[in-house]
């Protein structure tokens, strides 16, 4: 969406539409919502499918090249409110978890989540912690997908790759610097 100031371009927002429109019901859970672009992209179709949309930012910043860009910000400007009042005006229904990605993990139950975004802070420690627990609260059929995974992320593509090859699972490219992982197949 043009209107709200973000990290999403618009050709990765229509990839990011479709992937939430593949989804009826269930449970997309997206991680590093800042001002709401991305989910801006993504919340009517949630709606509109009866999906469950959980944002989840601690509206703290984050431990990456950006920073020093988001403390800029955060130091004159309630974000969290910002992201909040841009959802109200476009009418989109969110559940807000603000607070760290790794504990708002644990309030979902193992294999109940449909879809993850992640779009968190882009350090490798934490791009891991992240997979790592989002990958176990995925639905065996889930979809774990993120953003930046391109060269100017290099630390962001490092984690992604070790931890896909330690998984056996593939990474997959959408758009720019979408990626998602392909190859966990469901339980029998
Ligand atoms: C790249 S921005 C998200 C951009 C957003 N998706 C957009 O479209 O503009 C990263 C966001 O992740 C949040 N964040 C970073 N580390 C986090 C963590 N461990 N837990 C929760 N939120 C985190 C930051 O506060 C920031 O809002």
């Amino acid at each position: 969406m043009k209107g709200i100031d973000g990290f999403f371009s618009e050709y990765e927002g229509r990839w990011y539409a479709r992937f939430a429109r593949g989804l009826r019901g269930g449970t997309f859970v997206e991680v590093g919502s800042w001002k709401g672009r991305s989910t801006s992209f993504i919340g009517a179709i949630c709606n509109a499918n009866g999906t469950r949309l959980v944002c989840i930012d601690h509206w703290l910043g984050s431990n990456d090249m950006l920073a020093a860009r988001y403390a800029a910000t955060l130091a004159v400007e309630d974000v969290q409110a910002t992201f909040r009042r841009n959802m109200a005006d476009l009418g989109i229904t969110v559940e807000v978890l603000a607070e760290p990605s790794t504990v708002a993990a644990s309030r979902f139950e193992p294999a109940s989540v449909d879809r993850v975004f992640l779009d968190g802070s882009h350090d490798g420690p934490s791009v891991t912690d992240d997979l790592v627990v989002w990958m176990d609260r995925l639905k065996p059929e889930g979809i774990l997908a993120g953003h930046d995974y391109d060269d100017k992320h290099a630390e962001l593509c490092a984690a992604v790759d070790a931890f896909a090859a330690e998984r056996a699972l593939v990474v997959r490219r959408g758009p720019r610097s979408v990626y998602w992982l392909e190859g966990r197949r469901p339980e029998a």
